[in-house]
């Protein structure tokens, strides 16, 4: 099954609230976003956001570009379902980020649980391609992947695992580390897993 197929049918067959990445509120990814010390106007992108309610979050706080880009439409849907009339202050992208070029520069690029999924080295040397066109120097690369001692798998499909260290390397000499740290999400059955946080600054 290809990843697409994958995905549209991971979302039209559970809930938002039923996937293991779910989360009630993003408090991790909005701390990162904080950090970055972006102004309210500055664009933010939420690469594979799937039906996360980070966006929700971020128009909460008064956050006033902000794109959310998935493979999924029907993660999309959800999304927009839920933010009813709100949802028309977001744009909105079904897009492969391994073959996404940027249409606006982005200060802040967010991907939680995305990356991890390449497991092909062309595919993450195209993401973070994708990356660097949509990122000024000075701009923000958040990821947020499965952790070395994480589950091999998510979703069912293989995951590359990183340490912040391992993760600085693979994101390649462009960027710069700013903070990392580790963290556990604690599943909606009640699992453990083991995550590294990092943020970039995309060098100039
Ligand atoms: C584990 S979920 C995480 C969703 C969201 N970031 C969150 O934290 O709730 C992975 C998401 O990445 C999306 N995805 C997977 N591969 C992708 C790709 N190549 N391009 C864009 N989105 C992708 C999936 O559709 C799914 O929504």
């Amino acid at each position: 099954m290809d990843r697409k197929t994958h995905w549209e049918q991971v979302y039209s067959t559970r809930k938002p609230h039923e996937v293991g990445w779910y989360q009630a509120y993003p408090e991790i990814p909005l701390h990162l976003i904080a950090s970055t010390g972006i102004t309210k106007n500055e664009a933010i992108i939420d690469v594979g956001g799937g039906a996360s309610n980070l966006v929700d979050a971020l128009l909460e706080n008064g956050y006033r570009d902000v794109t959310v880009l998935d493979l999924s439409a029907a993660a999309l849907e959800a999304t927009q379902a839920r933010l009813g009339a709100t949802a028309s202050q977001v744009k909105w992208l079904v897009a492969d980020v391994t073959c996404f070029t940027p249409p606006q520069p982005y200060q802040v690029w967010h991907d939680r649980a995305v990356f991890h999924f390449l497991t092909d080295a062309s595919d993450r040397q195209r993401y973070l391609e994708a990356a660097r066109a949509a990122l000024p120097p000075g701009g923000h690369l958040i990821m947020a992947t499965f952790a070395l001692d994480g589950p091999p798998q998510c979703s069912g499909l293989d995951v590359v695992r990183y340490s912040p260290e391992s993760l600085r390397q693979e994101v390649g000499d462009g960027f710069a580390l700013a903070e990392s740290f580790g963290g556990l999400h604690i599943t909606p059955s009640q699992g453990k897993q083991s995550y590294t946080f990092c943020r970039f600054i995309r060098k100039k």
